[in-house]
């Protein structure tokens, strides 16, 4: 992975250094006036130095199709800038019913006094979300897998029919990344990456990307200019260096995650898992097993959760479970699968799979 490592922003280093910086300064106001904010250009330091730089275009890089990358100091900043870029008042926007829980907050809350409406779908619904499209919808967030019921989504089955209906489709692929999934090339205008976890992969920096098409790149920039967004150098090396080694993690990620799954067959009931023997595979074991292999597993790998990513192809998701989601209730159980509700949907169908049933 070498994007970003231009000549005339590392010298003689292979990696551009971290340019500290905030007022920047020209010879006149006449070359001051010339340099328009953009990838490249020095301006001021919210636009970014060759540091940040460097790290926008590789991530670019990795997105066949993708104009530029804008940087956040969150991958929560990363989903909210480009729905307030998209929205506005009036504005209906459509989102998978497993989203990541501060992004349901967001549009619960601030969106809803935005004036922006927002409507929940079934993530496995594909094509099928044109019948959710209202005279109001305007754009579609997908997240896949989704938090954290890890659901695939047809996503290339979505985007033909939000182009179709003029609608804007954003994606949060922080669990697939770029290298599982090349969003913009499947038909995504936007697509977001939580870089605090796979990109940085060390635990130590919080950091966002939203990667676009030429139709939304420059807009999607500005406003996150015009909402004062920018991402401190030192983060920004970080996240470039932790990019350098992200192939080689998830491979061994993939790999760990398999035999950790080979161990728990046998003391684990149920377990679920999308890439042992083809098929999902139920491990018998019992309750008291389950509760601490939830608690432990979430202690250990703080909350990366067990599984190994899947490619989406078209017309194919595929559903996976997280077995801690499930296994670690407490007793609001009945509260949380209250018929009705999506959860028990999937309760219910978990169960017809397993025959697990609550100790
Ligand atoms: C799928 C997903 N999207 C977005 C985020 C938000 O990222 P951050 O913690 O950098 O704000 C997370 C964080 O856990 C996540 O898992």
């Amino acid at each position: 992975m070498h994007g970003g490592r231009r000549r005339e922003w590392r010298g003689r280093l292979v990696n551009p250094p971290v340019e500290r910086a905030s007022t920047i300064l020209f010879d006149s106001v006449a070359d001051l006036k010339r340099n328009r904010p953009q990838l490249g250009t020095y301006r001021y330091a919210l636009q970014g130095t060759a540091t940040q730089w460097a790290l926008a275009e590789a991530l670019t890089d990795l997105e066949a199709g993708a104009a530029g990358t804008a940087l956040y100091s969150s991958g929560l900043a990363a989903i909210t800038a480009p729905l307030m870029t998209v929205l506005g008042p009036g504005d209906e926007l459509l989102v998978p019913d497993n989203v990541y829980g501060p992004t349901r907050h967001f549009c619960d809350t601030f969106l809803k006094r935005y004036g922006v409406a927002t409507r929940y779908y079934d993530p496995l619904i594909g094509k099928e979300i044109g019948g959710l499209v209202s005279e109001r919808t305007r754009a579609i967030l997908l997240e896949s897998p989704g938090s954290l019921t890890m659901e695939v989504q047809d996503v290339p089955g979505v985007c033909a029919v939000a182009r179709d209906r003029d609608l804007v489709t954003l994606l949060d692929n922080t669990w697939a990344t770029p290298l599982l999934f090349p969003a913009i090339s499947h038909g995504v205008d936007i697509t977001i990456l939580a870089a605090t976890k796979y990109v940085g992969g060390h635990a130590d920096v919080m950091l966002g990307s939203a990667t676009a098409t030429a139709d939304h790149y420059d807009r999607l920039q500005h406003v996150s200019w015009d909402l004062g967004h920018s991402v401190s150098p030192d983060d920004a090396w970080l996240g470039s260096r932790g990019l350098r080694t992200m192939g080689v993690r998830l491979k061994q990620h993939e790999e760990s995650a398999l035999k950790i799954a080979e161990w728990l067959k046998g003391r684990l009931n149920p377990l679920l898992h999308d890439m042992l023997d083809e098929n999902m595979v139920v491990v018998r074991g019992d309750r008291r097993t389950a509760d601490i292999y939830a608690t432990e597993f979430n202690r250990i790998f703080n909350h990366y959760y067990f599984r190994s990513v899947t490619e989406a192809t078209a017309g194919e998701p595929q559903s996976v479970l997280d077995a801690s989601l499930f296994l670690s209730e407490d007793d609001s159980w009945e509260q949380k699968y209250a018929p009705g509700t999506l959860k028990s949907k999937r309760l219910a169908l978990y169960q017809a799979m397993t025959g697990f049933t609550r100790a």
